[in-house]
């Protein structure tokens, strides 16, 4: 039997598609090799959103030219959005790779690993969603659905559109029915994945036009499903009916991931975000009167190229006014083909560096005080295994998307995929640790 290696960089979409590789791989007869040394394909799914993603690569990519040279019967393989990216530039600077192909291409690897081949292909049309590949599922009890590919915004700063292209989104039944037989297989819990989820269904063929708040409804209704999450939206296109869907729909999550980018509207408005600091403020608002006690993630990029002290200071007042129950922060880096990337003033590490502290301070400092509210309440847990640092103790999570330790019931311990009350004794920025409130396996 044949066997392959895959490493994954990025975001829980790539992770989905490499979910989907695996199983077309192992439905062409493929096993898993626990090491790029084993295996006879040696494969990349690849991510380009900032700079540190491309050089860390670079470095696994040099292993693989070892084991090739090693052995020269190795396929070595290259997917995803920096594949995209370079696009036949792989092959001039990697000129090991055999086979590259974009995030809308995976489906070409098994025609390329069943034709006698035996020069280097690339496949870079965007055609294809991974959401037809059989799948190899990483989470025995949480799935990840594909609700739509590619993303039609024109972020200022980012790679995505150019890598996954236009947006498609698949229809709603062909996803209920995905989701249907996830929970038949014991999934409790799914996310659906797209680029800009809210926007999904508007270029659905009219008849089959289900909004994004209808599709919430359907998979709520799924049988069997307890939790509903998904990532991620655009403030934009934030309508008052998703919110409203985390109020009355049962397994919708009390969690809402809304990137801000920046504070500043000017800054936003170089970003091409098509939202200002109001705008985004009224979604906040909004969420915090329907949804009391809903989590609030983001995403937050420094040194924008441009972006003056004071504009910083307002990104700073934004995270102070929200309080946040985590974020994601980034310094900028310039992509290739981006408009961002060739703006004028960019800002120097000195300076990006000084404003990243401040800003994880803030982040941190106010993520350590949304924790503490969940102290002393009895909190639905859902298991997803041992605890990482104590193998007496569980670990799971909270519909507020919080990691929980606690110590389990030990006349009988929950197993993964059970859902449990814990109730919370303390809290970190990060983690909550808990004890398991007697005989509450559901
Ligand atoms: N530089 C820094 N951060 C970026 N992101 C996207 N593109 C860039 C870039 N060029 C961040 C955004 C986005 C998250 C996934 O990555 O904050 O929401
Ligand atoms: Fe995901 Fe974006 Fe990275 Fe592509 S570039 S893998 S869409 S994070």
């Amino acid at each position: 039997m044949k066997s392959y290696h895959l490493t994954t960089f990025g975001c829980q979409m790539n992770e989905h598609d490499s979910e989907r590789m695996k199983g077309m791989l192992e439905s062409l007869g493929y096993g898993e090799a626990g090491s790029r040394e084993e295996a006879d394909l040696i494969l990349f799914n690849t991510c380009s959103i900032r700079e540190s993603a491309d050089s860390r690569l670079v470095g696994h990519l040099g292993e693989a030219k070892r084991l090739k040279g090693e052995d020269p019967s190795r396929v070595v393989g290259v997917g995803g959005c920096w594949s995209q990216s370079m696009k036949e530039r792989v092959f001039q600077q990697f000129p090991f790779v055999d086979v590259a192909f974009g995030p809308g291409q995976v489906h070409r690897l098994a025609e390329f690993l069943t034709s006698d081949s035996l020069t280097a292909q690339g496949f870079f049309e965007f055609e294809g969603f991974t959401g037809h590949l059989p799948m190899k599922r990483t989470r025995e009890f949480q799935g990840w659905v594909q609700i739509s590919v590619g993303c039609n915004c024109a972020c200022a700063y980012c790679i995505v559109p150019s890598t996954r292209g236009r947006e498609v989104s698949r229809p709603a039944d062909e996803l209920v029915a995905e989701v249907a037989r996830l929970a038949a297989d014991g999934v409790r819990e799914v996310t659906l994945l797209g680029q800009n989820v809210n926007s999904y269904g508007r270029d659905l063929p009219k008849g089959q036009k289900v909004t994004f708040a209808e599709l919430l409804a359907m998979v709520d209704a799924v049988e069997g499903i307890e939790r509903v999450r998904y990532t991620s939206p655009h403030p934009k296109d934030m309508r008052e009916a998703v919110i409203r869907a985390h109020a009355e729909l049962p397994s919708v999550c009390e969690h809402i991931h809304l990137p801000l980018q920046s504070g500043s509207s000017r800054v936003l408005k170089a970003m091409r975000r098509t939202y200002d600091r109001g705008r985004y403020m009224d979604r906040v608002q909004m969420i915090r009167e329907i949804v009391p006690d809903c989590a609030i993630t983001t995403d937050i990029i420094v040194g924008f190229p441009g972006e003056t002290e004071a504009e910083f200071d307002e990104t700073l007042e934004v995270v102070e006014e929200v309080r946040y129950d985590s974020a994601f922060t980034f310094v900028f880096s310039p992509r290739r083909g981006t408009t961002a990337a060739d703006l004028a003033d960019p800002i120097p590490h000195s300076v990006k560096r000084p404003r990243m502290e401040r800003l994880v301070e803030a982040v941190q400092r106010i993520a350590a005080e949304r924790s503490q509210r969940f102290v002393g309440r009895s909190m639905e847990v859902l298991v997803e295994g041992p605890s990482r640092t104590d193998p007496a103790r569980l670990r799971g999570r909270i519909r507020h998307n919080k990691t929980v330790n606690f110590a389990p019931d030990a006349a009988r311990p929950a197993k993964p995929g059970e859902l449990v009350e814990v109730e919370i004794v303390s809290a970190t920025s990060t983690t909550l640790a808990g004890e398991e409130l007697i005989s509450t396996v559901a």
